[in-house]
């Protein structure tokens, strides 16, 4: 079955690949970068439609008994994985370094390189390392049904993130770059506030909260987050 119809959730699989450098600046040992993936395969005589970019980047490639079948990447996912109990340089520095983006993660820690206590209010688990999620894409077919994405985020988080004491993001409607030449001056851009605040839900519905202007957290042991994730899945599963 092809993607355009019913979802056939045993096509989908998700996969994290977990790098560091080996020299460099941000070759320090509580630091490496994670990339998330969920693909979606079909045996290759399915139907597809002639132009399937809509449905991810997709490949062919031959299975285990010799059948071939055409895969797409329907969600990429990457960020960082911050342990501070092992890091060596300035958390705070480090981030404000790398990118803007990481930039914001930096009020999760505090100058001597642990959680920063105002985040202990809202998370329980402190004792472990941070995964922070720079940005989160889904090809456009799949959108719009539900939450198929959280789900596919849910899992990715699942393989590497569930012993994390918070994982963060930065909701930020990156989708309107598409139609907007002026990067710095995005929030001119007419429907900026309504954009980010659908992102912003989106995340919240995964169990996400407001930690800072631009920082949202979950700490994945906690209710909030196990309940949402039931919730999408009782939604979703719910006609298969
Ligand atoms: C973030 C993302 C993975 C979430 O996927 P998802 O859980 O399946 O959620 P959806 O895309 O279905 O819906 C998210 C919101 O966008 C709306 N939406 C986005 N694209 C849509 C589409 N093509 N058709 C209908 N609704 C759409 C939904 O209605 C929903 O808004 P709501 O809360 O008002 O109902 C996916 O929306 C995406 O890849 N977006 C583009 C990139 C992005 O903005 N990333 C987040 C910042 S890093």
């Amino acid at each position: 079955m092809t993607p355009q119809g019913q979802i056939d959730w045993a096509s989908f699989a998700v996969n994290v690949n977990i790098s560091a450098p080996v020299v460099g600046h941000y070759n320090d040992p509580g630091l490496m970068r994670w990339t998330g993936t969920a693909t979606y395969t079909v045996s290759s005589d399915d139907k597809s439609p002639a132009d399937d970019a809509p449905l991810g980047l997709s490949v062919v490639h031959t299975d285990e008994r010799g059948d071939r079948e055409k895969q797409w990447t329907v969600l990429t996912m990457h960020g960082l994985l911050v342990d501070p109990y092992i890091v060596e340089s300035r958390i705070d520095d480090l981030l404000d370094g790398m990118s803007q983006d990481y930039s914001h993660f930096a009020p999760l820690f505090g100058g001597d390189n642990h959680f920063h206590p105002d985040l202990a209010e809202i998370i329980e688990g402190m004792h472990s390392a941070a995964v922070l999620i720079d940005r989160v894409y889904m090809a456009e077919t799949w959108r719009g049904r539900g939450g198929v994405g959280r789900l596919l985020i849910s899992r990715i988080l699942r393989i590497f993130a569930e012993s994390a004491g918070v994982v963060a993001t930065h909701p930020f409607p990156i989708e309107l770059f598409k139609e907007w030449d002026d990067r710095t001056g995005l929030a001119e851009h007419p429907r900026f506030a309504e954009e980010l605040a659908k992102v912003e839900r989106t995340w919240e519905s995964l169990g996400f909260q407001r930690y800072t202007q631009h920082c949202w957290v979950m700490d994945p042991a906690m209710r909030i987050h196990v309940d949402s994730v039931a919730r999408l899945e009782k939604t979703l599963f719910a006609d298969t």
